[in-house]
């Protein structure tokens, strides 16, 4: 029997593989968070309001009387051409250039950065293979590698990303039982959940290991254009033209209800990519590839996209600065350089997760460690979003989250430490100066 409750007439049907399948703890906030009167941190949604909309209406007409039963016909698996064309340029402005062995027939179109994960996990992930992945890492890669029912092992991180040490600790640890990993998932720039990035130094040596090891290295990039004032270090890929796959997608830049990213997958892997996505969804959506290729060579995506981290890196400010005026004693976070999140640690002996009912009558939301952790460790952190909600929000989200961690800690003076810590926990939070 695998899947389903009492409840679900259809237990017993399931394939095996949908017994691992659960409704993620982001998921399951939503429909709370979502409430007006929530000040909701919660989120991971780009500020899509901040696109010039009007001008975005008029190149759709334009697209429509120019080209409209072309872009609202099917297309090819592999994706546009001129798409993927427009692509590679984008990939060669951060260095993944033809010289890096980058090229448009290497390039498959997916719908969004999340089914490029689900093809790389139909491609490589038998049922009990091992993943490595940062800890904590990104839930919608957690579902599919769960999708996939591969095991995922977690590796520690801190203010500079993926420790190097670890790495090398996992895969021994591994070998000691005589498993090996099929691959290393890594977000190195401006990670969600963490807002850290793997710096320059650590690239190469995480590179240097997995070559040594034989390790793939799937690289997802959605966020390393969005750098509040620095930038960001090139990506793994732009280093390394072989054992790397570079995910990428248009939802942080240009919109992500278009639902249009991609892989740049070696050539005899591109072949079965596109096999892959053709008996899943046939072709990625035409229209949105046609809006994605024309909003590219006629609207300023570059100025749109300064637009985009301006907005961010004022929010982040205020986020840091709210935390800063306001949190207890004891409660640490990232400081990140660019991206969507801020990773926070509770003071010692708090659980994030048993915080959230009280969190949410307190009208605001965050989302608890656990959820981007496949091991259910994570219990002292939370993740909390500055690119939605505006200024004036997040600082009222977290004086109402400053006063509900002042409660808790003022109960856990009084009745002793009932609540979970993170013990067992990958992540070096609090304990680590780097993260404070
Ligand atoms: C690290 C990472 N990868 C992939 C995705 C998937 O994005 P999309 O499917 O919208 O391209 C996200 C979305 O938040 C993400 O944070």
């Amino acid at each position: 029997m695998s899947g389903g409750t009492t409840l679900d007439d259809y237990t017993g049907r399931y394939a095996q593989r949908i017994g691992g399948m659960t409704a993620s703890e982001i998921r399951a906030l939503f429909a709370v968070a979502n409430r007006p009167e929530v000040v909701s941190l919660a989120g991971g949604a780009p500020y899509t309001a901040a696109l010039p909309l009007d001008a975005v209406g008029e190149m759709l007409k334009d697209l429509m009387s120019k080209n409209g039963a072309q872009a609202l016909q099917y297309g090819i698996g592999q994706g546009l051409p001129e798409l993927r064309e427009q692509i590679c340029e984008l990939m060669a402005d951060v260095g993944i250039d033809a010289a890096m062995g980058a090229s448009p027939d290497d390039v498959v179109v997916t719908i969004g950065g999340q089914q490029a994960l689900d093809l790389v996990s139909r491609l490589f992930l038998d049922p009990g293979d091992i993943v490595l992945a940062e800890g904590p890492t990104y839930v919608g890669a957690l579902g599919a590698f769960q999708a996939a029912q591969a095991e995922v092992v977690h590796v520690a991180m801190d203010a500079d990303g993926l420790i190097p040490e670890s790495l090398e600790a996992a895969i021994a640890h591994l070998a000691t039982q005589g498993r090996s990993a099929k691959f290393l998932y890594t977000i190195p720039t401006y990670q969600n959940p963490a807002g850290v990035t793997l710096s320059e130094e650590r690239r190469e040596r995480v590179l240097d290991i997995c070559e040594r090891e034989g390790l793939l290295v799937i690289e997802d990039d959605p966020y390393g254009r969005l750098s509040f004032g620095g930038q960001a270090p090139k990506p793994l890929r732009a280093r390394r033209r072989e054992g790397v796959f570079y995910l990428s997608t248009f939802s942080k830049t240009i919109a992500a209800g278009l639902r249009v990213g991609w892989i740049l997958a070696p050539h005899a892997v591109r072949d079965k990519l596109v096999i892959a996505t053709e008996a899943q969804i046939l072709c990625p959506p035409h229209f949105s590839q046609y809006a994605v290729s024309t909003y590219l060579s006629t609207m300023p995506w570059r100025e749109q996209i300064k637009t985009f981290s301006q907005l961010y890196s004022e929010r982040r400010d205020t986020l840091l600065d709210s935390l800063a005026d306001l949190m207890p004693p004891g409660m640490t976070w990232t400081r990140p350089d660019g991206g969507l999140f801020v990773w926070a640690t509770l003071p010692e002996g708090l659980d994030a997760k048993a915080m959230v009912p009280r969190s949410i009558a307190a009208r605001v939301a965050y989302v608890p460690g656990t959820g981007f952790y496949a091991d259910g460790t994570g219990q002292r952190h939370l993740r909390l979003n500055f690119s939605f909600p505006p200024p004036d929000r997040i600082r009222e989200g977290v004086r109402r989250l400053a006063g509900v961690i002042e409660q808790e800690m003022a109960m856990r003076a009084v009745f002793g430490s009932g609540v979970g810590n993170s013990a067992g926990s990958v992540w070096p939070g609090a304990d680590n100066p780097g993260l404070a």
